[in-house]
């Protein structure tokens, strides 16, 4: 396993949309423990493979407790298949936005299906943390970012921070 760099907006590669995974393989998994990986070093709760510049339908997440054991999910071309009518509003962050956070308001829960490390078919029906984390990184394999939510000017704003931080970064 591997940390890889995280892209950062604005960045073309994250507004792109990711291809389907035809077969779970060795690469798809090394790919997937690699993420996990890069999660935790950069302590996300989710990343997708676009994050990390490969534009496949894969994402992993794990929202445990900090005082709980990790329960790290990995799911390959993860497809929404209910929404839940009622809708909730909650802060979101993004390894890709790093130091901005937004509201945004989603489905309350939502059951994912999707193929796991084995290319076996799985169904998870999420609420809370977990259902706001697998809309997230399912929009990225859209090229969704969650601050498209916002207004113009609230996402004009952060990605000028983030276009400055990292001039400066780069300048130091
Ligand atoms: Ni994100």
């Amino acid at each position: 396993m591997a940390v890889r760099p995280i892209i950062t907006a604005p960045d073309k590669r994250l507004k792109a949309r990711s291809q389907p995974v035809d077969s779970v393989d060795d690469e798809v998994r090394a790919l997937l423990d690699d993420m996990l990986e890069t999660m935790y070093a950069a302590d996300g709760i989710g990343l997708a493979a676009i994050q990390v510049g490969v534009p496949k339908r894969c994402i992993v997440a794990d929202v445990h407790m900090a005082d709980e054991p990790p329960t790290p999910l990995k799911l390959v071309n993860p497809e929404i298949v209910w929404r839940s009518d009622e809708r909730v509003s909650r802060e979101e962050g993004c390894l890709s936005f790093p130091d901005h956070y937004a509201e945004v308001e989603r489905p309350e829960s939502v059951t994912v299906a999707y193929r796991d490390e084995t290319g076996t078919a799985q169904e998870v029906t999420a609420v809370g943390t977990l259902a706001v984390c697998l809309q997230h990184e399912i929009d990225h394999l859209e090229g969704v970012l969650f601050v498209d939510y916002l207004s113009l000017v609230k996402r004009s704003i952060i990605l000028r921070k983030l276009t400055k931080a990292r001039r400066a970064a780069a300048g130091a």
